[in-house]
């Protein structure tokens, strides 16, 4: 069905690892605004619009404000966006640089206190009818969160018969919404959520096979993955549950190297956030739990250019070389050699 927004989003492209058969990475990196929640806010500013709203606050740890930036820039609608002060720098440049207004409030989303009391005061405003809540989880914006669940039905297609899907969580709401939706089409298929271990809260409940959420004190520092209290984490486990994927816990620094290896090995230009699904996935192999030349879907769900100081480790490892007519020819020939 056609949507009163849209950019392009969506129908990412799925490429075979080079060192892994079967493993397969969903270029999410590749939506207009360069990660999946493109598809959420597609949807969700159909909805407002449709609704005759033309002005919407929201709050973001960085990827659902450049969206939503670039959203609003495109359909001429006004948006405030509330961060946490360090969101990465290639966030808040795309967010300013597409004219949102951007709020920054220390501790948010760091701070369970800050964060409920923020949000309380959101919610109060928007009610007050001013503007549309952009929030994106199943909690807030359910409706927006149904365009999310492509990314199930485009894998289907896109790799008959896959066994595994790895998942990053952060909130909890990409990885309810493409595990209900594989469900729904092909429950045969394992959907896995993979969470950092400084911020566990899935991991925590489904390790102790318990209901509820308990709220943590966040220490990673995988911008986008960084939600210490339940938005979506109990619906996502609920949806885990009933799908029999598992859940994996993953150190920062597994995820940094993930994020090295997709950039050294793959070709993939990943934030961190979008390399943790490959984290999972090596944590799988070791346990067993995917077999070698098993089928296998890594979402990588945003984009390197987004967090540029975390590429930049990287970056340093290849040296860089000046060069004018005189030595060219010796420098060639060295870097050739
Ligand atoms: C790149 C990236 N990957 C994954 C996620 C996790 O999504 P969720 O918070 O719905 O679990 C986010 C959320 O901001 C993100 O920005």
């Amino acid at each position: 069905m056609d949507q009163l927004v849209s950019m392009g989003e969506g129908n990412t492209p799925l490429v075979e690892s080079t060192r892994f058969p079967g493993l397969h990475f969903k270029l999410e990196t590749t939506n207009p605004s360069g990660s999946y929640k493109d598809r959420f806010i597609a949807a969700e500013l159909s909805r407002l619009l449709l609704e005759g709203r033309r002005v919407c606050v929201a709050t973001s740890s960085g990827n659902t404000g450049s969206s939503l930036a670039a959203y609003c820039a495109r359909y001429r609608m006004r948006c405030a966006i509330l961060v946490n002060s360090d969101a990465p720098a290639g966030k808040l440049m795309q967010m300013q640089a597409h004219g949102a207004k951007v709020i920054r409030i220390p501790q948010f989303v760091t701070s369970p206190e800050v964060t409920e009391r923020v949000f309380a005061l959101l919610e109060q405003f928007a009610a007050s009818g001013r503007a549309g809540l952009v929030v994106s989880a199943f909690r807030y914006c359910p409706g927006g969160m149904q365009g999310v669940k492509a990314i199930a039905r485009e894998i289907v297609e896109q790799l008959e018969g896959v066994r595994h899907v790895f998942v990053p969580v952060g909130g909890g709401g990409l990885f309810a919404a493409v595990s209900d939706e594989m469900q729904a089409i092909q429950p045969e298929t394992l959907v896995h959520a993979v969470q950092p271990a400084g911020c566990p809260t899935l991991w925590n409940a489904w390790r102790d096979g318990v209901d509820t959420i308990t709220p943590v004190e966040s220490t990673t520092r995988v911008s986008g993955l960084s939600v210490p209290f339940d938005i979506d984490a109990g619906l996502a486990l609920r949806t885990l549950r009933q799908g029999g994927g598992q859940a994996f816990a993953v150190s920062d620094e597994a995820v940094f190297a993930a994020q090295r290896d997709l950039l050294r090995m793959e070709g993939v230009y990943s934030e961190p956030a979008g390399a943790a699904a490959l984290a999972g996935y090596y944590q799988a192999r070791e346990k067993g739990i995917v077999r070698d030349r098993e089928s296998a879907v890594c979402l990588v769900t945003g984009h390197g250019f987004k967090d540029p100081v975390s590429v930049e480790a990287a970056a340093r490892e290849t040296a860089g070389y000046t060069a004018d007519a005189g030595n060219l020819m010796a420098v060639l020939d060295e870097v050739t050699r």
